[in-house]
This record gives structure tokens, sequence and C-alpha cells, in this order.
């Protein structure tokens, strides 16, 4: 039977609007071709929103959030904030919003390799075949979220703290331990305890719970030692998990392992409405170029029909999709080295066309 789709769209900045028509042309061929029905509605953030409202994340598009079944998130960040310090607003604290105000506290940063760009990696091909590793992400807590933030009152000092409670870590956790056991149930904790008291709550923490998860294997890394293990040797992840910044700045780095940044989804879950949007930034420099990969927001959408929805079927014939236009070289620029570059419309065409005729 046919599930009501009810979605909100965030497209955002840069090239936000652009990777999110060609997720949205996928999401609809998917919705169509398996008798869904789509409603989606179209919210302000980020910059865009700034400069018509004053406000990155307004009221009215948190209700559009907190109403629909999932949200499709493209990108925010402009240069005329980053290059700006003492902007009063920035985009970047719209999504920091969002995902307070929805309770989206973990942030599911798969690491999936497609065979056909292997060569594309910065690594050597036998590191990176067959390196298969989900990263979850605290996202509302930590260093982000920490009070007091700010500047002393000459401005010549300023300060960030790092807070975690003991059910902010509790959560996340238990969702590491539950994603290692659906899968090869090895679970690496990354934090800084050898400096860290919050990483040592972690710690704590973890060890706590380890015992009501006997047939999980659990490691404890410190992050510097992970940011070299991830490309020494990224087979011998299964789960990570770790805190908001630490995964941060994981995951980008582990990003580039597939080739591109332009690859990796992500899943932000919690207690209100899912979110669903692609690891990499707003990329400026290509917004209105037509020539951004889309595939990152496309696989998020993928998740979103996993995740949101309990929609798996649909969830892989889009991964499927994906992974054929990669085969048949219909990739951006990003990708395509010598090759012929299509631009993003194309690729979304495309991987459109393949849902449709499969
Ligand atoms: C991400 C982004 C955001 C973050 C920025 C845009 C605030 O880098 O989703 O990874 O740091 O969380
Ligand atoms: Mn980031």
């Amino acid at each position: 039977m046919g599930k009501n789709l009810n979605i909100a769209v965030l497209p955002g900045d840069g090239i936000g609007p652009e990777i999110i028509d060609q997720a949205l042309a996928a999401t609809k061929a998917i919705a169509e071709k398996f008798g869904h029905t789509l409603t989606y509605e179209f919210g302000i953030t980020g910059a865009a929103a700034i400069d018509k409202v004053g406000d990155p994340y307004p009221e009215e598009t948190h209700q559009l959030c907190m109403n629909a079944d999932a949200v499709l998130y493209g990108a925010v960040g402009d240069p005329r904030f980053d290059n700006n310090p003492k902007a009063k607003v920035r985009p970047e604290q719209g999504l920091l919003k969002m995902r307070q105000k929805l309770g989206l506290y973990a942030n599911i940063r798969p690491l999936t390799i497609f065979k056909s760009l292997i060569d594309k990696s910065p690594l050597k091909n036998e590191l990176v075949d067959g390196a298969d590793f989900v990263c979850i992400r605290e996202l509302t807590g930590g260093i982000y979220f920490g009070r007091p933030q700010g500047r002393s009152e000459d401005g010549n000092t300023a300060y960030d703290t790092c807070v975690y409670s003991r059910d902010e870590i509790e959560r996340i956790l238990k969702l590491g331990f539950e994603f290692a056991a659906q899968r090869r149930k090895k679970l690496t904790v990354v934090d800084k305890a050898n400096v860290l008291a919050t990483s040592r709550l972690w710690r704590e923490v973890a060890q706590e719970m380890r015992p009501q998860y006997p047939d999980i294997e659990v490691e404890y890394m410190f992050v510097d030692n992970a940011a070299m293990s991830i490309i020494q040797w990224p087979k011998r992840f299964d789960v990570l998990v770790t805190e908001n910044m630490f995964g941060d700045i994981l995951t980008d780095e582990a990003s580039v392992i597939s080739g591109s940044l332009g690859l990796l989804p992500s899943a932000s879950i919690g207690i209100h409405t899912s979110l669903f949007e692609p690891i990499h930034g707003s990329y400026p420099q290509a917004a209105g170029k037509n020539i951004a990969n889309p595939l990152a927001t496309i696989l998020s959408a993928a998740m979103m029909f996993e995740y949101a929805f309990n929609l798996k079927e649909e969830g892989n014939l889009i991964r499927e999709a994906v992974e054929k236009s990669i085969e048949q070289n219909i990739v951006t620029a990003d990708l395509a080295g010598t090759g012929k570059a299509y631009q993003t419309t194309e690729v979304g065409e495309w991987i459109v066309n393949y849902i449709k005729n499969k």
C-alpha cells in the first residue's frame, strides 16, 4: 500500500537549490513508481532567510519541519558572512538552531565505496576496496552549543565551552551500540580522554553500558589517532561514535576516501522530524553554474526513504541508480577526471530516467 509522504524541503544557499532540485526529482520518481503520495513544501533557511526575514531559521520554517514527516535539506553558508567576522547573524546558526529545536542529536554518516570510483580515491586501491563504516556524530551538544561562549569585554579574549551530560552521552552511545549490533559488531568510541573532562565522562559511560552489549567489541581511540587510522587502514572500522566537533572533522576527512566530498549523505535523527542532508557545504563558488555534484543529496533522499519512511526497497533503488550513473561515467566535474563532465541537471535527469525505466 502506498504511503503519504509529507516532506519539508529546505534548499538553503549556494548550490543548495540546484542539488535539492535533483534530489526532489529522484524522490518524485520513486514516489510515483512505488505508488506513494508525495506532498512537499519549501521553507527558507540560511543566508536566503537572513536576507528575507533576518533569521536563518525562522519560526515559520520550524513549524513546516515540525509538521512534516521528513526534512530534505540542501546546504547553508555564504561568503558574505564568512568574510565578516562581526556579522551578528550567520547562516550556519540556522542549521544549528534547527538541529537543536528539532532535537536532532544523532547524525549518521555512512561511508560507502563505489567500486568504479576506487581510482579517484587519494588512497591506494587496496586500502579503500571494501572499506565500509558508519560514523555516528553527536549533533546537539559539545563545543558547538556549550555556554558560555563569546568574548571578554575588551574583545581580546574569546571562549567556547565543551559541555556533555550523562544523558546526552548515553543516548548517542546507545545508538552506536545498536548500529554495531546490526553490522559487524565493532564499535569505536572516539574521544580525547587523555586531555578533556568531557571525553573522560564519555569513556566512563561507555564502559558502564558495555555489559549490556556483550557481543559488541568496543575499542576506545583518541581522536588524533582516529584521524590517522581512518586514512591508514579504513577497513578496520565498522561503527565510530563520537562527539560533535570530532565527528564534523573526521567525516569530512572520511568522505574523500570515497573519491569526492560530493558523495556522502547523512541522516540526522532524534526527538522530532528527521532530517536528511549531504555532508558537504554550500560551495558558493559553484552556485548557479550547474556543475555541483548532486549525488550526496540524492543519496540523502535514499536515506530518507529508509530511515524516515521505513521504505528500504525505495532507498535501494535510488542507490542503485546512483551506482549505475557512476559506472556509466555520467558524473559531474569533480569525478569526471579527463572524461566528459556532465551538468548537475544531466546527472539528475539520468538518475530519474533510470528509476522510471527500471
Ligand atoms: C556539517 C557542517 C556544519 C557543522 C556547519 C555548516 C555548521 O560543516 O554539517 O558538517 O559544522 O555541523
Ligand atoms: Mn562539517
